[in-house]
């Protein structure tokens, strides 16, 4: 006791000398060197269980942030020396921590736009699908468009919606509904005449107009056909599209997610400036304001790609912490749920349809390579087996002209795979960039569609993926599905959809680590990021989640589906 109090005593008294010292930095330039040197965190986490996703020290207790970034991460005498007076602690009583989610592939504004339409998604019945739209026309007045999506037929196991459910209710009003997956959609008959389409209407390049048996179009519109109504539909207005990067950002923190690889606000058919608009009025208009809440990581359109390369060569590829210009994107193919995926035998239920290409093969080649030559990461939408099969074969021939590099190739979705496809893209490293969510939609679909053994041997094949060697990065593709990291990872390690009592293709499941690396440090990598995030290391953000869960074991027996808090450079941005 008296030894302590001495000690006290003699430290107090030591600290006091150490004062005198420092405040005269003339007088020891040891010292005032040493106390420029010393970094003092802002804020320091600890007593926390740390899944650092960083295969150099995967587990933590400890953690210092300063200026938004990693100083020190690991016990706690690891950061003890970072701690100060100004120092923020952060006692999480062993709470989960994990770094924040990277979303491999968003569309971020068109999500945050149909969070403020119709929304049809989840939807169980003819009648509730109908009705929802009835009240949205009562807030209308004649003449404005009642837009929406999300609807998805294998719910109410009925037939697709048609113009006539929708005429009676809406006839002053023009209407357009696309399925959840963004590849079809139904208009009724007032959109189908402002659109120019009737009887006599021939298909498009890349599309179909669904007729009924008398050959009247019955108000579904499919892949490149659905531009005849979308190019009809007034623009969104700028303060739209900027309330709709809020609401976005908002849900994205909401659900952990940190950063967002954005697609665009385009699908098959929809106006390629939408990317450039989005990113000079609403991105670099947000950033400039100091509104950035979530990183996002952008691709445009192929066929702008010298725009992007030319923008790049200007700016670089940082226009700031927030906003990264990634590559460009295009589309092999359609979607499984509107038979369009494009497969080498074909649809167990429509044995004339093999699905639709909807890119010329030469033209992508021809882009790729361009694209891919000027430096530009390329994506392409592939989900049907043999557009797999043909963007791989693309890209090793790019590959072959442009020589060996660290490009990465991406493959969006890569749903439905040969077997013998699966360990093409560990061996050409291409990166599968798939939504384990969609599996939830597709597992009862997936059979009928394009029968069982096809179905079985191919669909969502990610330990296989793994086995090859390919580096797997997750996301949502919301508003496809809605964003939630933590669902997605429960998808892929149990492929459970609600309802049923066993695993779909359970040879499939992936472990609980390897679905926490395909939602941070992979698909960090998957869009060139791997240097700033993705991992807690010292030097990268410190974006990291805090999970409702007490101890490791606690999250790995059930891990939960919600964070308690999101931080964004070691600031709370969730809660709000
Ligand atoms: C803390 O971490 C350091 C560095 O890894 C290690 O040397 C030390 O033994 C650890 N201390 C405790 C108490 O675990
Ligand atoms: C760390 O958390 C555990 C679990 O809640 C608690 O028992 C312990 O007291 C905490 N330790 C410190 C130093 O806060
Ligand atoms: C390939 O793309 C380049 C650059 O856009 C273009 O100049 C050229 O005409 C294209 N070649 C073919 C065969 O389409």
């Amino acid at each position: 006791m008296a030894f302590g109090k001495n000690l006290a005593l003699f430290l107090s008294a030591a600290g006091v000398a150490l004062l005198a010292i420092a405040f005269l930095p003339s007088f020891n330039p040891f010292w005032s060197s040493w106390r420029k040197g010393r970094q003092v965190a802002e804020m320091v986490v600890l007593n926390a269980t740390i899944y650092t996703s960083d295969a150099s020290l995967p587990f933590a207790a400890a953690m210092a942030v300063r200026d938004g970034r990693i100083l020190g991460i690991g016990n706690y005498s690891t950061i003890q020396g970072f701690i100060g007076d100004g120092t923020h602690k952060l006692n999480l009583n062993g709470k989960v921590v994990l770094p924040g989610f990277i979303d491999s592939h968003v569309h971020l504004i068109f999500g945050g736009l149909q969070l403020m339409r119709v929304k049809v998604g989840g939807i169980r019945n003819k009648e509730d699908f109908v009705s929802k739209v009835e009240e949205a026309v009562k807030e209308k007045s004649p003449g404005q468009w009642i837009l929406g999506g999300g609807w998805n037929i294998d719910l109410w196991g009925g037939g697709y919606p048609e113009a006539s459910w929708l005429d009676g209710i809406s006839p002053q009003n023009p209407v357009w509904l696309s399925r959840m997956d963004g590849h079809m959609g139904v208009a009724n008959s007032l959109a189908l005449k402002i659109a120019g389409i009737t009887r006599d209407t021939l298909d498009p390049v890349g599309g179909a107009i669904t007729k009924n048996s008398n050959g009247e179009p019955n108000g579904l519109l499919v892949d490149s056909a659905m531009k005849l109504v979308l190019s009809k539909i007034p623009e969104v207005s700028v303060d739209e599209t900027r309330a709709a990067l809020f609401l976005a950002n908002r849900h994205a923190l909401l659900h952990g997610v940190t950063a967002m690889v954005d697609m665009g606000r385009f699908f098959p058919g929809a106006s390629v400036e939408d990317s450039w608009q989005d990113l000079s009025e609403v991105y670099e208009w947000a950033d400039s304001l100091g509104k950035m809440m979530a990183r996002v990581y952008l691709f445009f359109p192929m066929a702008t790609w010298s725009q992007l390369a030319e923008l790049i060569r200007e700016k670089g590829r940082r226009l700031s912490q927030w906003i990264y210009l990634g590559g460009v994107k295009a589309f092999a193919d359609g979607s499984l749920g509107s038979n369009s995926a494009l497969f080498h035998e074909p649809y167990e239920d429509d044995p004339s349809n093999n699905g639709i290409q909807i890119v010329d093969i030469d033209w992508l080649a021809n882009a790729t390579l361009h694209s891919d030559k000027s430096g530009l990461q390329v994506a392409i939408h592939a989900i049907g087996d043999k557009a797999n099969d043909m963007v791989l074969d693309m890209y090793r021939s790019v590959i072959s002209v442009n020589g060996v590099r660290d490009r990465r190739f991406r493959i969006e979705h890569a749903q439905h795979l040969l077997p013998s496809t699966a360990s093409r893209f560990g061996q050409e490293t291409v990166i599968p960039s798939v939504q384990p969510d969609h599996m939830l939609d597709d597992a009862g679909a997936a059979e009928k569609k394009i029968g069982t053994k096809r179905a079985l041997e191919g669909s969502y094949i990610f330990q296989s993926l793994l086995d090859g060697g390919a580096p797997l990065a997750f996301g949502s593709d919301w508003p496809v599905t809605d964003i939630n990291p933590l669902r997605a990872i429960k998808t892929a390690i149990y492929r459970k959809p609600p309802g049923w009592d066993h695993a779909w293709i359970p040879t499939e499941r992936i472990s609980l680590d390897d679905a926490l690396k395909a939602h941070t440090i992979s698909a960090a990598h998957a869009c060139f990021l791997d240097q700033e995030l993705g991992s807690l290391s010292p030097g990268k953000y410190a974006d990291f989640v805090v999970l409702p869960a007490n101890s490791w074991a606690e999250f790995a027996q059930n891990p939960s589906d919600f964070v308690s808090a999101t931080y964004v450079n070691g600031k709370q941005a969730y809660p709000f």
